[in-house]
């Protein structure tokens, strides 16, 4: 199965691609510029010790199975609507948050659509979409050596997408992949994210996750 991690060159990117072509996935890192791709892949390779391919996001996307759209979200949206004929019949994974830091803290941006997850369903109505990772501190994620114990709550409108989402997630060491309903619930498992931020920044912690018990 082919996953390419759109913006894969960045943080929450950096983990999912190691953790994925660790797994023996053809993973292919995309980036709007095919040399910091290829750089960034040849990175990742080397830390794992296998090949990584870099390509741009179009055609990253064009030859994946799977797209997992690792971008912020005030350009995520306008980078799916460029690649919206490669991402056709295939599966668009989600992990945005919309949010922004106040001065009294970080918020959920309230998008007219109810989620990013949703804003990306109607920009991409040929694709699946599929939202996850949303409460995962990246930089942690991307240390091959931390240990953690983290759900990720999965949302999707389509069983089957979901499923196989679930199934390459609960492969990934430490992670347990958790089905949380309809596309229409992404807003809240989304909304997460700036809640752990907060928690971590008021209360001195560091790389929060969630775990439900
Ligand atoms: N960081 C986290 O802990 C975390 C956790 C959970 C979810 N998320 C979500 O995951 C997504 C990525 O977060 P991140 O922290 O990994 O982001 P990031 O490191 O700031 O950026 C990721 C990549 O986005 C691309 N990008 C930047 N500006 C762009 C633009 N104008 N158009 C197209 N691509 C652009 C860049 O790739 P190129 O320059 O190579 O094109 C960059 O490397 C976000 O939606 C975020 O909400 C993040």
């Amino acid at each position: 199965m082919k996953i390419a991690v759109l913006g894969g060159t960045g943080s929450l990117g950096k983990g999912l691609v190691l953790r994925l072509a660790g797994l023996g996935y053809d993973v292919i890192v995309g980036s709007r510029d095919v040399k910091k791709a290829e750089a960034k892949a040849e990175e990742y390779g080397k830390i794992l010790g296998v090949n990584v391919r870099g390509l741009d996001n179009k055609k990253a996307a064009m030859e994946c199975d799977i797209a997992i759209i690792t971008i912020p979200w005030k350009h995520a949206f306008d980078t799916a609507k460029e690649l919206k004929d490669e991402l056709a019949k295939k599966i668009v994974v989600s992990p945005i948050v919309p949010m922004e830091k106040t001065e009294n803290g970080f918020v959920y941006v309230n998008l007219p659509e109810g989620s990013a997850a949703e804003r990306l369903a109607s920009i991409l109505p040929d694709s699946t979409i599929v939202s996850a990772y949303h409460n995962i501190p990246a930089k942690k994620f991307a240390d091959l050596n931390a240990e953690f114990e983290w759900d990720v709550a999965v949302c999707g409108d389509d069983a089957e997408s979901k499923r196989i989402v679930m199934e390459i997630t609960n492969k990934i060491r430490g992670l347990r992949a958790l089905d949380a309903g309809c596309l229409r619930n992404s807003r809240i498992v989304e909304s997460l994210t700036p809640l752990l931020i907060n928690i971590a920044v008021n209360n001195n912690m560091k790389d929060l996750g969630i775990r439900f018990v």
